[in-house]
């Protein structure tokens, strides 16, 4: 941590004096601030863990994971005093690595960040053994019943780390600043396998006791556990899928590229470095698309959509395998540079697997998204470099991060060239391995290696990084298909959906999402039937389209599909899709009582990320 402060300290300068322009550099208070983590209570940075075994066992009865965890720090230590970030967890003993018992306190809750756990370390044990549980109100973790699985026989559960919610359920230094191996014993009840962030199993084990082993040093929001009656299917020699019985060949069928997409983003960003890459397809509770636990993503079951349109989204999160697991944003201000960074890297993935103007699509769709958020969002949440301080960390999640990140990047190649630009990226991928990054080293590393101070002036990458706003040396996306696509939209609204029938029998799910979101805001009836019973939208299999299709007929008050959209509300958790509808049933009276009422069916159904999210809305 001090030799990192010293570097950053020494580059800065240099930057400084030999570069006029980068007023935002120079005004930043002082260097520690723009590496230190405001979202963590624990004393990182004066005594960092750098090992943690977990020993717990899965108590589905009482919701709880309960046992111990031990922490190890670097011998020669200066410190006895050790600050861990817990939140909503009982802790009942703590000891040193010798059996002895040792003391601490709990500090005051903070709403936001939890409770630090302050423990008076043995001079002479360089461990520390804590023995706790977690409780019915740790965020991290989501419990399911029977009914909620494909299977509807065995409960299940798993965890969401990312961003500050570890501290649920492990007492840790919850920080990207710091990186940690881990091992794991997972006790769990008959016929539940348990796989991790780790080395894992590939069949159950028949005395239910699992053993984990994660060797590459990596940050605590990466920590992940699920536990479910799991099935596991090879697609290739290093990579699998794991899902419910019922699902898993169907999963498998759908990621069958999966092979494919390590080996495109080998060659385009050098080695994978993380042994096998597999995915585990979750109930339909999870709350995000996808989480690039290492070794093992974490995915929504909505990309299951039969035709394998959705699978860009296990490119992102393996792309993740580099930009956020390998070089990791130090501190959730710089989280752009774990997204922006994994939109690029997805996109040219996706380039290379399905051709140009696929991936052109797919960049179109993103450029929208990011005027439609510039248009919501405060200036002070339209710059990639944010300031999270006292707020939650997870808000970071905008399409700033990600499309405003991904357009950063397009536009270095655009400028720089492509050849440079992967060359650049791969050495950035090389240089900052099993580190931690803030967004003002990595302009530095821009700097020095990619642009130089006339082109870091002319391309406006202060304005990109540190103002609101789309700079206007943004780069163009044009897509002919969807070009096409926007003369259907005209040909439908004069001659009606079955004049559509022969140039839509080609296009994929994202031409039809492009067509649905170019309709007018207004639509008649007639119109809404029109297209329902030609195209049967509002039974379609594919989520996203779904999605999209509800929500116009929100905004137009197409009764025909709400029962349809309640089942959807009901059964899936991703919070991309709940936000927007609950946000649009929210502008009508008559709607928001209706959507209150599917509420109470649903929110048992959602993790804690989306049901925090949604009632808010609903308040
Ligand atoms: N790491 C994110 C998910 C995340 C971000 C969780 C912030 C908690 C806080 C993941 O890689 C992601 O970006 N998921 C996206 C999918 C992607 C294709 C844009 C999602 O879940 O929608
Ligand atoms: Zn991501």
């Amino acid at each position: 941590m001090k030799i990192k402060l010293i570097a950053l300290i020494s580059a800065l300068f240099i930057l400084c004096v030999s570069c006029e322009s980068n007023s935002k550099i120079k005004k930043t208070d002082s260097v520690n601030n723009l590496i230190m983590d405001t979202h963590t209570l624990s004393n990182y940075q004066d005594l960092p863990i750098v090992n943690t075994h977990l020993e717990l066992s899965v108590n589905f009865q009482e919701r709880k994971l309960k046992g111990s965890v031990t922490h190890e720090f670097e011998a020669n230590r200066k410190i006895n005093l050790l600050k861990l970030d817990t939140k909503y967890l009982k802790i009942d003993s703590i000891q040193d690595g010798n059996g002895n018992t040792l003391e601490y306190s709990l500090g005051e809750f903070d709403e936001l960040l939890g409770s630090p756990l302050s423990v008076n370390l043995n001079p002479k044990s360089n461990s520390v053994v804590i023995f706790y549980e977690t409780t019915k109100k740790s965020e991290a973790l989501d419990w399911l019943v029977p009914n909620q699985t494909a299977g509807k026989m065995y409960p299940f559960m798993y965890t969401q780390g990312q961003s500050i919610f570890t501290r649920s359920w492990i007492p840790i230094q919850d920080t990207p600043g710091i990186r940690i191996t881990y091992s794991a014993k997972i006790k769990t009840p008959k016929n539940m396998m348990a796989v991790m962030s780790a080395a894992n199993p590939q069949e159950m084990d028949t005395n239910n006791v699992y053993s984990f082993k994660m060797n590459q040093p990596i940050p605590p929001y990466l920590i992940a556990l699920a536990v479910g009656n799991l099935e596991f299917k090879a697609i290739d020699s290093r990579t699998g899928v794991y899902a419910e019985p019922s699902m898993v060949v169907k999963c498998a069928n759908e990621l069958i590229d999966m092979g494919k997409m390590v080996d495109s983003a080998e060659n385009l960003y050098g080695a994978y470095d993380w042994d096998r890459y597999d995915v585990i397809v979750l109930p339909p509770s999870f709350p995000f698309g996808g989480m690039e636990n290492p070794r093992l993503t974490f995915a929504t079951p909505t990309i299951i959509a039969g035709d394998r349109s959705l699978v860009s989204l296990i490119a992102h999160e393996l792309a993740h395998s580099w930009s956020g697991n390998l070089v990791t944003n130090a501190t959730w201000n710089d989280f752009w540079l774990n997204e922006g960074f994994t939109v690029y890297f997805e996109r040219r993935i996706m380039e290379s697997l399905y051709g140009r103007d696929y991936s052109e699509m797919l960049a179109l769709l993103g450029f929208q998204d990011l005027e439609s958020q510039i248009t919501k969002s405060k200036p002070n949440m339209q710059l990639l470099r944010l300031n999270m301080m006292g707020k939650h960390p997870d808000d970071a999640m905008t399409d700033i991060a990600y499309e405003k990140g991904y357009f950063f990047l397009r536009m270095l190649e655009e400028n720089m060239g492509r050849e440079k630009m992967d060359s650049f990226l791969k050495n950035y991928f090389k240089d900052h391995k099993f580190q931690t990054i803030v967004t003002e080293e990595f302009l530095i590393y821009l700097k020095d290696n990619l642009l130089d101070t006339n082109s870091y002036q002319d391309l406006n990458i202060d304005q990109w990084v540190f103002e609101p706003g789309i700079p206007e040396n943004c780069p163009i996306v044009k897509s002919l298909r969807f070009e096409n696509v926007e003369t259907s939209v005209a040909i439908f609204l004069e001659n009606g959906a079955e004049e559509l029938k022969e140039s839509s029998d080609v296009w994929s799910t994202h031409e039809w999402l492009h067509f649905l979101k170019h309709l007018p805001d207004t639509l008649a009836l007639v119109q809404l039937l029109d297209l329902d019973n030609t195209f049967n939208l509002s039974n379609s299999g594919n989520s996203e389209i779904l999605a999209v299709w509800f929500l116009q007929s929100i905004k137009n008050d197409y009764r025909p599909a709400f029962e349809n959209l309640e089942k959807f509300l009901v059964k899936i958790g991703r919070r991309k899709f709940l936000q927007p509808l609950y946000l649009e049933l929210s502008k009508n009276e008559d709607h928001k009582i209706w959507a209150k009422n599917v509420y109470q069916k649903a929110r048992q159904n959602y993790h804690y990320v989306s049901f925090n999210t949604i009632d808010k809305i609903l308040n």
